[in-house]
């Protein structure tokens, strides 16, 4: 089993991380893990998927539960002694006509979005082997100029996540400073901008930078990837089923980055990715038009 490469994609028992686990069984050369926080909901859509004739594995991993990640990063190195491909997908969104206060929204999906996402990486990127691929799900939602709320402060906050030495440390406190901010209600007065799924997933962008950056200096022969990718506007439950792509589009660029070839210079490193594939300058834009 040491030789198959192993695969795991966070939240993926419904939307956009089931059809990237569709789409990387159908490459037919290791081990697909399915995860999810329910383990009834995660076995029930590796029933699915074995109906269509795939055939992938199944953990349980919160990715909001530090004990869960634990368990899982121990599970990965005794029966498999390495991870291949990491899709960080797992991700909430409160709908727009949510009644729970800001504060509480800016709490919870900073939490989950950001901070979980980061510690589910923190403990298994000790993992990777070398040409390992890692697939951070962002978002259009997650270009930094949607940091937009007052200016000049916004250009100010948009600078500080574009600085290309940000360390992880200062990121932490942008997040908390905004989630400090909407329980004070000062985060409109600081530029923040009214969203905290936004923030979430501009700190998700701004982390893959981080992540590539130390990637490069502690494993420079490695040839690890990490991306962040729009996967599009996807039909999903996030979405209130609103989005025109059905799953396996939105699954497209997610699984492309997770199986570019090894050594291959033209791979994208680092980069922030749409769904049509192209790559798309973070920090300078444009905004690409494509859904
Ligand atoms: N749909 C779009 O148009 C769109 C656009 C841009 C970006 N995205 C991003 O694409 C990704 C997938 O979104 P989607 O539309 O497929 O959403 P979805 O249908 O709501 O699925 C989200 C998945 O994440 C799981 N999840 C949530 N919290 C978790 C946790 N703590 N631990 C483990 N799993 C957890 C959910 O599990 P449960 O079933 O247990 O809740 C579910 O499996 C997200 O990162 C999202 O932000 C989506």
């Amino acid at each position: 089993m040491a030789s198959s490469k192993v695969y795991v994609v966070t939240g993926s028992n419904k939307g956009i991380g089931l059809a990237i686990v569709r789409a990387l069984c159908k490459q037919n050369d290791g081990v697909v893990y399915l995860t999810a926080r329910d383990e009834n909901r995660g076995l029930q859509s590796v029933e699915l998927l074995k109906k269509e004739g795939l055939n992938p594995s199944f953990h349980k991993l919160d990715i909001d539960d530090n004990k869960s990640i634990a368990e899982f990063r121990d599970f990965l190195k005794t029966t498999h002694g390495g991870l291949d491909v990491l899709v960080n997908n797992a991700a909430i969104a409160y709908k727009v006509n949510t009644t729970e206060p800001f504060s509480e929204q800016a709490e919870v999906t900073c939490r989950i979005n950001f901070f979980a996402t980061m510690n589910c990486c923190n403990e298994l990127f000790p993992l990777l082997r070398p040409h390992a691929r890692v697939v951070n799900v962002s978002s259009s939602c997650g270009f930094l100029k949607r940091i937009n709320g007052k200016e000049p402060e916004s250009l100010e906050l948009q600078k500080r996540f574009a600085n290309p030495n940000l360390a992880t440390d200062e990121l932490i406190s942008l997040v908390n400073d905004f989630v400090q901010s909407a329980k004070e209600n000062t985060h409109s007065s600081k530029g923040w901008p009214n969203s905290a799924y936004v923030v979430s997933k501009v700190s998700v962008s701004a982390l893959t930078r981080i992540q590539q950056r130390e990637i490069d200096q502690t494993r420079p022969n490695d040839d690890i990837l990490v991306n962040h990718v729009h996967p599009g506007y996807v039909d999903t439950d996030m979405t209130s089923h609103k989005g025109p792509l059905t799953i396996d589009q939105g699954a497209e660029a997610p699984t492309w980055l997770a199986i570019l070839p090894a050594n291959n210079a033209a791979n994208p490193k680092g980069q922030y990715v749409w769904n049509n594939k192209a790559i798309v300058d973070w920090v300078n834009g444009p905004t690409p038009s494509s859904v």
